[in-house]
């Protein structure tokens, strides 16, 4: 069954077609990057207009590519939260008009659980129960997942999520938006750095995140300091190993003491490079560490898809025309 999958909840214009037992055939992506870059955040006026223009042209190339007409496409997934109401309707707008037209059903996916499905898209043998750390530009989230696809959550960010602290650092070392990337390009040159930043609730007694406070900390040094490519280096390797140690310290405590074995590491902020390397050196006997593909830490059609397939099979799929910029995760 060909399930093509829709994701427009921010500025990435990501379509998919998986096929139960073929997997995933194809995905695209079309960023928005250029467009917003100048504004140092995400325009939804404009990027709602460029969703639309892009949804017809990423659909008829992933159909020609794979040699599949709209007739092949049995159901159609589509993100319906939380993102920015705006280019969610886009998403949704299309999905259910193009389902209806095909007389298929639609199927509305939770965002923040695709995230966290999407290391299974190419790990077949992964399956829940595990724990799972989502950090992503709107969430920092800490749960655990049973084997009915359930969210329990343990923990989250009291304040800013991890993606929006990366972003707003490197605005303000001068780096372009998305600040991850590029605060990782920067600290990936350099292998010792003389700065010392707090690690926030690193003890504390349960499993919160706070980050606003180290964003102030670390505005208030650049603010101090002279900027040239080799204190950028610096800032943004202690900048990378404080959020490390506190992401790392909590989750594994977390999953000592539920008894869980399997962490899933998912979420735009999954990409980061260190952040994969030193949680990879946390593996042992008991404990597995899991992170998405690559090209699916970031926002990406074939997450949608994929659990849109899932969910089908037990038995969901769409009776309702909202979309839901903030729904919760608990379920
Ligand atoms: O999951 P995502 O693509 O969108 C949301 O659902 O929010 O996450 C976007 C966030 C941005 O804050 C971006 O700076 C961050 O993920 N990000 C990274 C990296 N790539 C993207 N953060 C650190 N290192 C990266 N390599
Ligand atoms: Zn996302």
């Amino acid at each position: 069954m060909v399930v093509l999958g829709i994701e427009s909840s921010c500025d990435d214009t990501g379509l998919a077609v998986f096929d139960e037992d073929k997997g995933l055939m194809e995905h695209i992506v079309s960023s928005q990057k250029h467009i917003h870059a100048n504004f140092g955040g995400v325009v939804p006026e404009l990027a709602s207009r460029d969703h639309v223009s892009k949804f017809i042209p990423l659909l008829n190339e992933l159909l020609s590519k794979n040699q599949l007409s709209l007739k092949d496409i049995k159901l159609i997934a589509y993100t319906n939260g939380p993102g920015l109401m705006g280019p969610l309707l886009t998403g949704a707008t299309f999905a259910k008009t193009l389902a209806w037209s095909l007389n298929i059903k639609s199927i509305e996916i939770n965002h923040l659980e695709a995230h966290i499905f999407s290391p299974m898209i190419t790990e077949k043998k992964l399956k829940p129960p595990f724990l799972s750390l989502l950090v992503s530009g709107g969430h920092t989230i800490l749960s655990s997942i049973n084997s009915k696809l359930q969210h329990k959550i343990l923990g989250q960010t009291l304040d800013d999520s991890v993606g929006e602290v990366f972003d707003k650092v490197a605005r303000n070392l001068g780096l372009n938006y998305p600040g991850g990337p590029e605060i990782s390009k920067f600290s990936s040159k350099i292998e010792k750095t003389p700065f010392k930043f707090p690690r926030p609730m690193i003890n504390s007694n349960d499993y919160n995140f706070s980050f606003s406070g180290l964003k102030t900390h670390v505005i208030n040094q650049i603010k101090k300091l002279q900027l040239n490519d080799k204190v950028i280096s610096e800032i943004s390797l202690e900048f990378e190993n404080s959020i490390s140690d506190v992401l790392i310290t909590k989750t594994l405590r977390a999953a000592n003491e539920n008894s869980i074995k399997n962490i899933v590491i998912s979420g735009g902020v999954s990409a980061n490079k260190r952040l994969r390397e030193r949680f990879n050196n946390e593996k042992n006997n008991d404990i597995f560490i899991h992170f998405p593909n690559l090209s699916f830490s970031t926002d990406n059609g074939a997450m949608i898809a994929y659990l849109g397939n899932l969910k089908f099979k037990k038995g969901e799929y769409d009776n309702s025309l909202y979309v839901q910029p903030n729904p919760s995760l608990s379920l």
